[in-house]
């Protein structure tokens, strides 16, 4: 029997009900939880046709921002979508592809879905609806969505959808680079993007994931990806505590798979976004994520210090998908 299951078993058998988390007084890391200034509103729509790189399809900011039909610039990139991930679902669950976007491929502020198990993204979403897994910051627009999304859908539309994002091929998204300046940024559209005019600062201990081309990214370019921005030494060090727990953690291959890209039912941690992977880590860790499944992370993240999680974030982030 594979070492996942034996491990998941006895987990699920010894799980104990959540306790109070030590962490749960320190301030969450800012950078990985982009809020929204209050206030911000979205440009109005001016009625231009907009266009990106390699479509021959054009929308208007209003039909770009459609939750129940989703803007698929690039239709020639992934099999036809069912009807929950492209226009949402009979209850009124938004459409998933307008989040995730048709290719899987996710953004920062949320969650990469392609090439995920379809019985762990079903998994996610009943412990979202159960109320188990939450984000540590109840100011997240996307999160709160995400549960409203999970509190509306039918089980037979999240299952069609579960299949769909399953059956993606998850593509190399995000760039990592190390270094020890960084565009200056601010929060707009629920992530991180460079001021203007252009500034720098110093990284201290953060990921500054930022969008490649902000103007394709804003139009929900399904192809334009990410920059991750990590601290020097980050990646070397990430590996160490991958590949062997480096003392603190267990090594993550023996579940996660040893590419990192996912074994039975557990997810794939390659080549996802680094923001996401952090507050998943810091989720975990304080007790908001507490699904079905979350007691075989306990003791991976319970020794894990801002740095290592970044580190881990970081490595993970920069392995092909
Ligand atoms: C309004 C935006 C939005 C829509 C629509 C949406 N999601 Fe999400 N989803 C999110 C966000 C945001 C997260 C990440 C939350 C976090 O960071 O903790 C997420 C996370 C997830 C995850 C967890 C991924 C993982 O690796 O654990 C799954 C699974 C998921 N969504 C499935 C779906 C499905 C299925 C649908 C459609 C039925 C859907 N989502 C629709 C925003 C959305
Ligand atoms: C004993 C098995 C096991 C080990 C070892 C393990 N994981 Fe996990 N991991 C899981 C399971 C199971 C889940 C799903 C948890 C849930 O459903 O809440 C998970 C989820 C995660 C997630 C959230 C993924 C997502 O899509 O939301 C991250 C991030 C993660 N693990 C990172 C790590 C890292 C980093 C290591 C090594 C330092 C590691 N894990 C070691 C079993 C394991």
């Amino acid at each position: 029997m594979p070492s996942w299951k034996a491990a998941l078993a006895l987990a699920l058998a010894t799980a104990a009900l959540p306790t109070e988390s030590p962490f749960a007084e320190e301030p969450l890391p800012a950078w990985a939880y982009a809020v929204n200034p209050p206030g911000m509103k979205p440009s109005p729509d001016d009625g231009v046709v907009r266009r990106v790189p390699g479509s021959e399809r054009g929308y208007t900011l209003t039909q770009i921002r459609d939750l129940y039909n989703v803007p698929d610039w690039h239709p020639g990139d992934h099999p036809s979508m069912p009807g929950s991930v492209v226009r949402g679902g009979a209850k009124g669950a938004f459409a998933c592809g307008f989040c995730h976007l048709p290719n899987g491929q996710g953004r920062p502020e949320n969650a990469s879905l392609a090439g995920l198990p379809a019985s762990y993204i079903i998994q996610q979403v009943a412990d979202l609806k159960a109320g188990t897994r939450r984000s540590s910051e109840p100011k997240s627009l996307p999160a709160n969505l995400m549960t409203a999304v999970a509190n509306a859908a039918t089980e037979a539309e999240v299952r069609e959808a579960a299949v769909y994002f399953a059956g993606l091929r998850p593509r190399s998204w995000i760039r990592v680079v190390e270094t020890p300046t960084v565009p200056q940024t601010k929060v707009a559209g629920w992530m991180l993007v460079a001021v203007e005019p252009a500034a720098t600062e110093a990284i201290g201990m953060r990921i500054i994931e930022m969008p490649e081309n902000l103007e394709r990214t804003e139009l929900r370019d399904s192809t334009s990806g990410f920059i991750a921005y990590v601290p020097p030494g980050s990646l070397h060090r990430g590996k160490e505590l991958v590949t062997s727990g480096a003392g603190k953690t267990n090594a993550c291959g023996v579940c996660h798979g040893q590419d990192l890209r996912g074994l039975g039912p557990i997810p794939a941690l390659a080549g996802r976004s680094p923001s996401y992977i952090v507050r998943q880590l810091v989720d975990l860790q304080r007790g908001a994520r507490a699904g079905a499944w979350s007691p075989l992370m306990k003791g991976v993240v319970a020794g894990l210090k801002d740095e290592d999680i970044v580190a881990i974030a970081a490595y993970t982030a920069s392995l092909a998908p």
